[in-house]
């Protein structure tokens, strides 16, 4: 869990004078129960849906209550927040985001042994945040920051089933690496398209911890397609986990990216910007076996490329078993 400053969404929402979804400018109307089955679920729905779908016929206000958890949920950690607002900005000063990490101790140990672990092949021991900044510059040094902060965010939710919450962490760093493989495709720095993506699922995250009974087996159920599961989602919390982690990106003043980012993730890849590669990223960490939860129809990478707007199935390339033993190498190295 994060050790900085705890505190809850609840609390920020407070000080914030902030006490509803809306005043967030989280579209609740688009997950509230009016459409039980959207339009991405017509056509037969699955015995499982069906059940999924009668389970529900006696739930209240779902959506309410899912808000009222997720306000419960801990905030990420404040620092990484503040580091990517930072960032965002035109010129950020290095020595205001390297004063930043240093507030927070455990955050730069971990970014300090991360950053010496063969995973990274840096040259030399870096025995500081400064020098981290100077070696790796201001991108690179976030990317490790975030990937600390994300995995001590996603292993510490609480959840009663640690291999969904396996399964998540595991589709996150891959959805990441595929990111920054693709980003020159994309005309995208590949630290930055690897943060943009390593939060894409953070929605996932904080459905688990705040329905951990529910939402645990939900992922370790076989589901037909991603779609359907959000779809399930919506049934179960009416709210999928795109805009769960839409609100709760909002709620912690993540720079408005990470928002769009979260909320569109699972659409059809348009356009070229970072939302796109995120969303080509994710289907390709599910091709290459790393999905968050199990599916029978997983587009392939040719299936994935051929969909692609017309300038990008050109320039797409992907090497898939190097990057599935790379994947695997930096599961395997952060655990
Ligand atoms: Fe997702
Ligand atoms: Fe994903």
């Amino acid at each position: 869990m994060p050790t900085a400053e705890p505190e809850c969404n609840e609390a920020l929402l407070g000080r914030r004078h902030l006490i509803s979804a809306d005043k967030l400018g989280v579209d609740m109307a688009a997950s509230a129960p009016k459409e039980r089955v959207p339009a991405a679920c017509a056509g037969p729905a699955s015995p499982w849906l069906r059940s999924q779908a009668a389970a529900m016929e006696d739930t209240v206000d779902l959506s309410q209550q899912t808000v009222n958890r997720l306000c419960k949920l801990p905030v990420f950690r404040p620092v990484a927040t503040r580091v990517l607002q930072v960032l965002s900005q035109e010129s950020p000063e290095i020595a205001t985001v390297s004063g930043l990490i240093q507030s927070d101790a455990g955050l730069s140990a971990e970014l300090l042994t991360l950053a010496n672990s063969p995973l990274w092949g840096c040259e030399g021991t870096i025995r500081s945040v400064t020098r981290a900044i100077v070696v790796l510059g201001l991108q690179r040094t976030n990317r490790l920051m975030m990937t600390v902060a994300m995995r001590v965010y996603l292993k510490g939710c609480p959840s009663l089933h640690p291999e969904a919450v396996r399964r998540c962490w595991n589709h996150c760093l891959a959805c990441a690496m595929a990111a920054e493989e693709l980003a020159p495709a994309w005309g995208l720095g590949k630290d930055v398209a690897y943060t943009a993506a390593l939060l894409h699922d953070i929605g996932r995250a904080g459905l688990l911890a705040a329905f951990p009974k529910e939402y645990g087996p939900l992922l370790l159920e076989e589901v037909e397609s991603v779609l359907e599961a959000c779809n399930v989602e919506k049934l179960r919390f009416d709210m999928d986990h795109c805009r769960a982690g839409q609100f709760l990106v909002r709620t912690w003043g993540l720079p408005a990216e990470f928002a769009e980012i979260s909320a569109r993730h699972h659409e059809p890849v348009v356009g070229e910007g970072v939302v796109s590669l995120v969303q080509a990223a994710c289907q390709c960490a599910d091709a290459l076996g790393f999905a968050a939860m199990p599916a029978r129809r997983v587009p392939t990478l040719e299936e994935l490329r051929a969909r692609l707007p017309a300038p990008l199935e050109a320039r797409f390339s992907c090497d898939p078993g190097k990057l599935q033993e790379k994947i695997e190498r930096a599961i395997s190295s952060l655990g």
